[in-house]
C-alpha cells in the first residue's frame, strides 16, 4: 500500500508511522487514526503546518484545534495551571476521548493553533498508531477531524482520502476507527468541568470523577458569543438537507409518503430494529437502537453513504439524550442544522 500526495496527482500515499511522524517533522500534514475519528496531524510550533491543516479543511482559522500529546508530562508544557479536578479527570480517562481546555503556556505552540485564545485544546488518544506518531515526532501534534470542514468526521482512510486527496501528504490506514464521534470537550478553566462537545466519555463518566460537571453543549443562545468556537458551524452534514423527526413507525413512514407524493426522493436514516418497516428511496441503518455504542461507531459513515444516494432529503431518527446518545444528538442536531419536520 501506499499512495496519494499533496500534489495529488494519481499517486496515493499510506506512508507507515516514522514516514508521517518525519512528514510531521517537515512541516507536511498527515492524516492518522485516533480511536474517536481519523485526525489531520501537523507540527504544532510551526505556523506554515498549522496553516496548511486549516487550508486543507477549509477550516475558518478562529476555529481553535486540539494539541495531541503521548505522555502526561507534555501537559505542564503546555499549560499554564491544571486544576486538581481536571488532573483527576486526566487519569481516569487518557489515554481515551477526553479534551481538556485549560489556560496555556505563552510562546510555546504556534498561536494559529489556539486561534487568538489564552487557552488550549489538549488531547492524548487512545490509538498505537497516533501514540507511536506523536512519539516519533517528538513534538505534540495539533490535529483537527480530517474531514472537509462541514462534513462529517472521517472513520475510515477512504473517508479521508475523499475529503482530502491531493490536498495532505498521505493518510496512515489504521482501518476503521472505535468511538466513532470525537472526544468529549471539557473546559477546565473554572471551578468545575463544564461540557462544551459531549462525546465518548459521557456525563455521568465525569460526573463519578469530578463531582459536579455542566453541559453547555447546546448554547443555542447567540446572545453571547460560543465558548468553543466550533460549536457556531453547521457540521457533520450530508449533501441532501437532513431533518430530525420523532414518531412512530408508522407516522414516520405516512411523513415519508406525504412527501414522495410531492414528488420529492425521501432518504431515512434509521436503525436494525425499525429498517424493514420502512419504505422509501433510500433506507439506511446506523447500528443498533438497543446500542447506541454502534450507532455512535456508524453514524458519520451512514451519513456519508446517502450522498451516494438518488435522495433531495434525509428525515432521521432520534435517539434518547443518555450517556452516548447525548453525543448522538448533538451530532444529529448539528448536522440538520437543528430542523425539525413534524410526523403526526
Ligand atoms: O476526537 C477528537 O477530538 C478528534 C480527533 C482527531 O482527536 N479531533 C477533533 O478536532 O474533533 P476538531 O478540530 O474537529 O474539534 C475540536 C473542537 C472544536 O469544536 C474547537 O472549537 C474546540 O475543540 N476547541 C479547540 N480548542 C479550544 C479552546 N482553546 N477553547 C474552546 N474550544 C476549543
Ligand atoms: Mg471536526
Amino acid at each position: 500500500h501506499w499512495i496519494v500526495d499533496k500534489s495529488g496527482i494519481t499517486h496515493q500515499h499510506y506512508p507507515q508511522i516514522k514516514e508521517a511522524a518525519l512528514l510531521i517533522q517537515d512541516g507536511e500534514v498527515v492524516a492518522f487514526p485516533t480511536e474517536t475519528v481519523y485526525g489531520l496531524g501537523g507540527n504544532v510550533k510551526m505556523d506554515s503546518a498549522v496553516q496548511k491543516i486549516f487550508q486543507a479543511k477549509g477550516r475558518p482559522s478562529d476555529n481553535p484545534l486540539i494539541v495531541h500529546i503521548a505522555e502526561r508530562s507534555d501537559v505542564d508544557k503546555l499549560a499554564q495551571k491544571v486544576p486538581e479536578y481536571a488532573q483527576k479527570l486526566m487519569d481516569a480517562f487518557w489515554p481515551g476521548p477526553l479534551t481538556i481546555i485549560v489556560p496555556k503556556k505563552e510562546g510555546v505552540l504556534s498561536e494559529l493553533v489556539t486561534a487568538g485564545l489564552n487557552t488550549v485544546a489538549i488531547r492524548m488518544p487512545d490509538h498505537p498508531a497516533a501514540l507511536e506518531i506523536i512519539k516519533a515526532a517528538g513534538i505534540p501534534v495539533a490535529a483537527p477531524s480530517a474531514n472537509r470542514s462541514g462534513k462529517p468526521s472521517p472513520t475510515t482512510a477512504a473517508h479521508v482520502l475523499e475529503d482530502l486527496s491531493g490536498r495532505i501528504a498521505g493518510v496512515v490506514d489504521g482501518g476503521e476507527t472505535g468511538v466513532g464521534l470525537e472526544s468529549t470537550v471539557v473546559d477546565c478553566t473554572g471551578t468545575f468541568p463544564v461540557i462544551l462537545r459531549p462525546g465518548g466519555v459521557t456525563q455521568l463518566d465525569i460526573e463519578a470523577v469530578s463531582g459536579k460537571v455542566e453541559m453547555n453543549a447546546a448554547h443555542n443562545d447567540l446572545k453571547e458569543p460560543p465558548k468553543s468556537p466550533g460549536m457556531k458551524y453547521t457540521h457533520y452534514a450530508p449533501k441532501a438537507p437532513l431533518y430530525l423527526i420523532e414518531g412512530t413507525n408508522g407516522q414516520i413512514q405516512h411523513k415519508i409518503n406525504q412527501l414522495r407524493a410531492e414528488g420529492k426522493k425521501i432518504g431515512l436514516l434509521t436503525t436494525e430494529e425499525s429498517e424493514r418497516f420502512y419504505e422509501a428511496d433510500a433506507v439506511l441503518s446506523c447500528g443498533q437502537r438497543r446500542n447506541l455504542e454502534s450507532v455512535a461507531k456508524r453514524l458519520y459513515g451512514t451519513l456519508r453513504s446517502f450522498d451516494e444516494q438518488p435522495v433531495d432529503m434525509i428525515l432521521a431518527e432520534t435517539f434518547p439524550s443518555e450517556g452516548v446518545g447525548a453525543a448522538i444528538m448533538n451530532r444529529l442536531e448539528k448536522a440538520a442544522g437543528h430542523r425539525w419536520i413534524e410526523a403526526e
